[in-house]
């Protein structure tokens, strides 16, 4: 098998891939990004000013990063993963009033428009079909809800592009290699490949049910935010 899995196979690889990386994923991602990512995460939330009367959905929440950030500010977080290794170590750290549940992006547990807000870190590109995810998440945001990406990106300008390739394709695959898991860590920078470009992301967005998009690119383009409104 090459480094990026056929569709067909992709769940299951994706699913236990995560399973595999759970105990080591929190020290790679503030390695990776140089701690960069918790202040991405915070930045987000703060834009789509979640406070007490949100019910937020964390969608694919892996170690439940953004459900503490969104648990900070006083909503109520339900955090969703389909990998139990993850869960488990959210568990480890989210307090007990965040609900953890075990589930599929691509068929949310629950009631349509039952969410104000969704925010999902770093997934996009490890779900089988986009579409069907953002559809999914049209369905459970209630009119007015805010929706909040964080995903991974190519900067815009040729020399931090090739600085930035480098270092995300050949640094940190070793740095996994070492510290985590090789192959999981070949993947994952690989993987970027599976992301749609900005106007294919906003087509599937509006044909989703959402509005407003916004893009907002952090350190130059090598991550990006991307927060919409349910229509
Ligand atoms: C790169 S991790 C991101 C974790 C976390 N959101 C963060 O910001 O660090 C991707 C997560 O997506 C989850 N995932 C991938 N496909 C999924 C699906 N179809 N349903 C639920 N979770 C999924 C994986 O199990 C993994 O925990």
């Amino acid at each position: 098998m090459g480094v990026l899995p056929k569709a067909h196979e992709k769940a299951e690889v994706v699913r236990t891939m995560f399973d595999r990386i759970a105990p080591s994923y929190d020290r790679m991602n503030r390695i990776i990004t140089l701690g960069l990512d918790q202040r991405w995460r915070r930045s987000l939330i703060a834009k789509l000013e979640v406070s007490n009367g949100d019910t937020v959905l964390d969608l694919a929440c892996g170690t439940g990063d953004f459900a503490v950030v969104a648990q900070n500010r006083g909503a109520r977080v339900i955090a969703l993963d389909f990998a139990g290794a993850m869960l488990l170590a959210a568990q480890e750290r989210c307090p007990a009033s965040i609900t953890l549940t075990r589930g599929d992006a691509l068929a949310l547990p629950l009631a349509s428009e039952s969410i104000s807000v969704a925010v999902s870190g770093f997934a996009l590109r490890n779900f089988v079909a986009i579409s069907p995810v953002l559809e999914e998440l049209g369905r459970v945001l209630r009119q007015g809800g805010r929706l909040g990406l964080l995903e991974v990106d190519s900067p815009q300008s040729s020399m931090l592009r090739l600085g930035h390739g480098f270092y995300f394709r050949k640094v940190v695959p070793v740095l996994g290699a070492l510290l985590s898991d090789g192959r999981a860590y070949r993947y994952l920078p690989a993987s970027t490949d599976y992301l749609p470009s900005d106007q294919e992301l906003e087509e599937m967005l509006e044909s989703a049910g959402f509005k407003s998009i916004e893009k907002q690119r952090h350190l130059g383009g090598v991550a990006q935010s991307i927060t919409a409104v349910r229509a």
